[in-house]
């Protein structure tokens, strides 16, 4: 197990590529069985997503009720200040269940109330899998 992290980090480190075949997708739903809601605590959702890996073609799903929270996708400044300067996509409709398409970092918060304030924010690095594209970035 131990083993399998360092290798998943390495090939992270080197481009972000991920081992598993192109046909095989995840999903991943976020915060696990907590949901998508405001956690005890601002590190929740980054705890989560770090034994991660996000491929291109995995899916995310948001667990939450309509009207109660939503799905903002935003730039990397917003995501550190919770504002909304430059929001890609808004999902207001519970679950929101998001297609990975691109590889790179990937920001989003709930954009109700102070809901980003306290911890309701993930961010997530979207890999290449071996064997989808044909073009494996090193970035
Ligand atoms: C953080 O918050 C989550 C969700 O509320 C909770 O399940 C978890 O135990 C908390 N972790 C810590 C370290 O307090
Ligand atoms: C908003 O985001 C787009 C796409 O990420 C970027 O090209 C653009 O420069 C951003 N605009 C501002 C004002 O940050």
């Amino acid at each position: 197990m131990a083993k399998t992290q360092i290798y998943l980090f390495l090939f992270a480190v080197m481009g972000c590529i991920l081992m598993s075949p192109s046909s095989s997708t995840f999903i991943h739903v976020v915060g696990g069985s907590f949901g998508w809601g405001i956690p005890d605590n601002t590190t929740f959702y980054q705890d989560w997503a770090k034994p991660r890996t996000f491929g291109v073609g995995d899916k995310l799903v948001f667990l939450y009720r309509t009207g109660v929270h939503d799905v903002l996708e935003v730039s990397q400044k917003d995501f550190k200040a919770c504002t909304q300067n430059n929001v890609t996509a808004m999902h207001f409709a519970g679950p929101t269940i998001l297609e990975l398409t691109e590889p790179g970092d990937h920001y989003y918060y709930c954009g109700v109330g102070a809901h980003c304030e306290a911890g309701q924010k993930l961010k997530i690095t979207v890999c290449n899998k071996l064997g989808s594209s044909g073009h494996h970035s090193h970035n």
